[in-house]
């Protein structure tokens, strides 16, 4: 099947249907880029990726808010909804939110509930970092560097959204960056994206 996003928005549009038309072009486009390198993924997970590539931004849904962290609420709802622990994670840590997360002071522990083990769970994590990366707020295709420096217009210095990206550009930078192939998934470890390592290991 081609994902295109009359597809994805077929499949997904009833769970979007609360968020702005803007960021529901930015979460089909993620969902069609992520459907597209699919291939890179082991088999039995490519379909959470582009499950949680659609929806990984749902919890901005204000109907969502619970922990006040989109991330956070996105997995909680999937949770509920019966979405698989791949999924959860995936819209749980996706383009570092276990890093702004400590930024906001928020309990690493929320996490755990959607931290999935699979072999794959790293390199899932990285794919739609990178896929989130690389695209806008409206959903067109642009670089890291303009992707970085649109959300840091859009924020107030003072807002911890620009201090967090501020404090980690270069590792977004890296993780917006050519993404490897899986089979190289040992050199992503200095990128892993769980909070837990996150705040002990690498926020120095
Ligand atoms: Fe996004």
């Amino acid at each position: 099947m081609i994902f295109n996003r009359d597809v994805l928005r077929a499949r997904y549009g009833d769970l979007l249907a609360e968020l702005s038309p803007q960021r529901i072009d930015h979460s089909l486009a993620v969902g069609v880029t992520v459907a597209a390198i699919a291939y890179r993924v082991p088999v039995g997970v490519r379909s959470d990726l582009v499950t949680a590539g659609v929806l990984h931004d749902i919890g901005y849904s204000p109907r969502l808010a619970h922990h006040g962290f989109h991330p956070l609420d996105g997995a909680r709802h999937l949770a509920a909804l019966g979405f698989s622990r791949t999924v959860c994670d995936l819209v749980a840590t996706h383009t570092l939110a276990g890093r702004e997360a400590a930024a906001r002071g928020i309990d690493p522990s929320l996490f755990d509930p959607y931290i999935s083990d699979h072999p794959a769970a790293d390199y899932l994590r990285r794919t739609l970092s990178w896929a989130d990366l690389n695209t806008s707020p409206s959903g067109q295709p642009v670089t890291v560097h303009q992707r970085i420096d649109e959300i840091l217009k859009r924020y107030h210095p003072d807002d911890v959204v620009h201090r967090h990206v501020t404090r980690h550009r270069a590792l977004l930078t890296r993780l917006g960056g050519p993404l490897p192939s899986f089979d190289r998934e040992e050199q992503l470890s200095p990128y892993t994206l769980l909070p837990a390592y996150c705040v002990s290991a690498h926020d120095a």
